[in-house]
Formats: C-alpha cells, structure tokens, sequence
C-alpha cells in the first residue's frame, strides 16, 4: 500500500502545497508566488509575504489534493517546513499544517527548509540514494554538506558573510534588476565575456571549505562606481558574466575540493542558485573531468517548492521522527536538527 504524504512550504515569497507517493513521487506539486508583489519593493517585505501566504495557504492544500486526486483522509502525514526563513512566514504554513492535522488526525512532521532542498534532488533522479556531496546554494545559505545517510547531514563548510543568492540579488539590484537577481544575472552574463573584469576569489587556500562573497559584492560596487565616475557605460553583460564567473569558480573549486577531502564520489547541487545555467554547466564539466557523478533537481525543484518538503518529510516518518502539536516556527534552525 502506498504512503502519501502531504507538505507545505511558506518559508519566504512562495505558498506551496504538494503530494507525494512513497517520498518520491510527486503528485501535486502547487506554488503561488509571491515574487510579481514583492519585486516593486525590490525585495521581500516580511509583513506583506505573511499576509499572502495567509490568503494562499488553505487554496494551495485543496488545490493540491485535487491535483492529486485525494482527500485528506486518504494523507498518511503532513510535513512542513518551520524553519529556517521568516518567522512570521513560517508561522502560517505551521499553523495550517498544525489545524489540518488536528482536524484529520495526522500525524505531523516538522521539516528543515536546506534539508528540503537536498532531497529535492531525490525526486529529479530515482535512482539516487545517500551518501553524496551537496553544494546547498540559495537567498539565506551557501554550504557544503554530506549526507552520509538519509539522517545524517554533515556540514562541511559555509558562508562567513553573504550567501551566494544574496550576492546575485545584491548586485542585479544596483545594475537595475529587479528582485529576485539570479535569474536577470544568469542570462546576462551568457551574452557577456567571464574574463572582460577581474574579481576577487575569496578564500582559495587549498583545504579551505568556507565561503566568503562580501569582498566580491564590494569589488563590483567599485567597479560599478568607479566606472561611472569616468563617464563611461557600464557593460552589463561582461560585468554580469565575470561576476557570475568569479562566484562559479569559487562554488566549482570548493566543492572539488570538498569531494577529495571527504572521498564522496557523488556530488549534488541544491537551492534556487542551483538553477544557474553556468553553475550547473561549469559542475557538470569539472565532476566529468575529476571521474565524479553530478546529479542536480529540475527547474522546478531547484527554487522553494513543497514536494521538497515532501520528500524529506517522507523519510523522517520512515526514521519515525514526527513533531507533536506543540511545533513552532524556527527562523535560525540548524542543520540537521529536523
Ligand atoms: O532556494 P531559494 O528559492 O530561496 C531560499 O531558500 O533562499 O533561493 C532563492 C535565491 C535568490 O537569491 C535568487 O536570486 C537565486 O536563488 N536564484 C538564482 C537563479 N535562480 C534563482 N541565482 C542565480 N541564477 C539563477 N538562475
Ligand atoms: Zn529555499
């Protein structure tokens, strides 16, 4: 018999309710994003996203269950994301995943928003299973981490500053884009030459596995300044693709480096940075060269969806790791503590 497994995620600018058979098997996957409504503000307005996922959540669950041509009764458990992100966000996804599993008697299942994203790689390829390196890169995060078993998440480096996303968002704003950054950047830059500027590598010492992208950010404000000081244009598409490159060549080495130290074969990619075309390309092509397998999630999988949550909800229930009624949102939630 199949175990079904309803999810939602409210952690930042997306409401999303899906379904999945057996944890990898996405039957509904519904996202109602907010991103139209924020990017006047030129980027997320914490007070705003709460009320939308407030309208959003409760048509995001039916809409799924529809999709996937259920009723609630037929759930076996709901997971959902309580943290980390913003807590008044959070709080309406838990707080709905709290009444409905009340009110059907589910049992509930308190989810890790970064551990979400590296089980998003699960549901884009079947055959994967643990252990294996992830670069986790989105808005709030930029680490290193194996997961040794479907339990056991080992973090091996992070970020001392920015995360890679913020970098992205950051810049693409004083270049005139609009929020969220990544995407404009991305395909800017494939028109643009990566070696037209030089930008700084922070922390390239061999064996380093932390991350620094503050110098980076400052670099290009300078460039950005300076530039205009001359009275000369900017242009966009070198600067966008030797800033993209500078953060490429850095995600790319660390995790080469990290894969060597800890002896994973496999290396993944996960969160909404991931969907970088030239990230992914430039992972693709060094995992190739160093006789190392790279699996990333689908577009869809890659930025904040609730089939994530899903799947790694579905594998705490197999680990018997279920939240009483008394789960509450946690804005700064370590690692590995879901
Ligand atoms: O994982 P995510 O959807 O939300 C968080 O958990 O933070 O990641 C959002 C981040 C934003 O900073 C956005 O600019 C970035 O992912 N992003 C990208 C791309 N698509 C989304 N960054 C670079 N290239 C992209 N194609
Ligand atoms: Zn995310």
């Amino acid at each position: 018999m199949s175990i079904y497994t309803l999810a939602i995620e409210s952690s930042c600018d997306e409401t999303s309710a899906a379904i999945l058979q057996d944890g990898r098997k996405v039957l509904a996957n519904v996202i109602s994003s907010q991103v139209p409504i924020h990017r006047k503000f030129g980027g997320v307005v914490p007070e705003i996203a709460s009320r939308h996922h407030i309208e959003q959540v409760i048509p995001v669950v039916d809409k799924a269950l529809t999709d996937a041509g259920l009723t609630l009764d037929e759930i076996d458990h709901i997971g959902v994301t309580y943290g980390p992100g913003l807590v008044g966000a959070l709080l309406v996804g838990v707080a709905a995943a709290k009444g409905l599993a009340f009110a059907a008697n589910k049992p509930l299942i308190g989810v890790h928003h970064m551990e979400g994203h590296i089980f998003a790689n699960f549901l884009s390829n079947p055959s994967l299973e643990p252990p294996f390196l992830s670069l986790v890169v989105s808005g709030g995060h930029t680490m290193l981490v194996v997961l040794k078993d479907y339990e056991t998440f080992e973090v091996l480096g992070q970020t001392r500053d920015d995360a890679a996303g913020e970098a992205f968002d950051k810049i693409a704003r004083v270049m005139g884009y609009s929020y969220p950054g990544g995407p404009a950047i991305d395909a800017l830059a494939a028109k643009g030459n990566p070696q037209a500027i030089a930008f700084p590598r922070a922390l390239a010492e061999k064996g380093n596995l932390e991350f620094s992208f503050s110098g980076l950010k400052s670099a290009v404000l300078n460039y950005i300044n300076s530039t205009k000081m001359k009275g000369e244009s900017i242009p966009e598409a070198d600067l966008a693709a030797s800033f993209q490159q500078a953060i490429i060549d850095v995600l790319v080495d660390k995790t080469m480096e990290a894969a060597y130290m800890s002896g994973q074969k496999v290396i993944t990619v996960a969160g909404g940075v991931s969907a970088n075309q030239g990230l992914q390309k430039a992972l693709e092509k060094r995992a190739h060269k160093e006789g190392l397998i790279f699996y990333k999630p689908g577009k869809i999988l890659s930025t904040d969806n609730a089939a994530m949550i899903g799947c790694r909800a579905y594998y705490m229930a197999q680990a018997g790791k279920f939240s009483d009624l008394s789960l509450n949102a946690k804005p700064a939630l370590a690692l590995g503590l879901g």
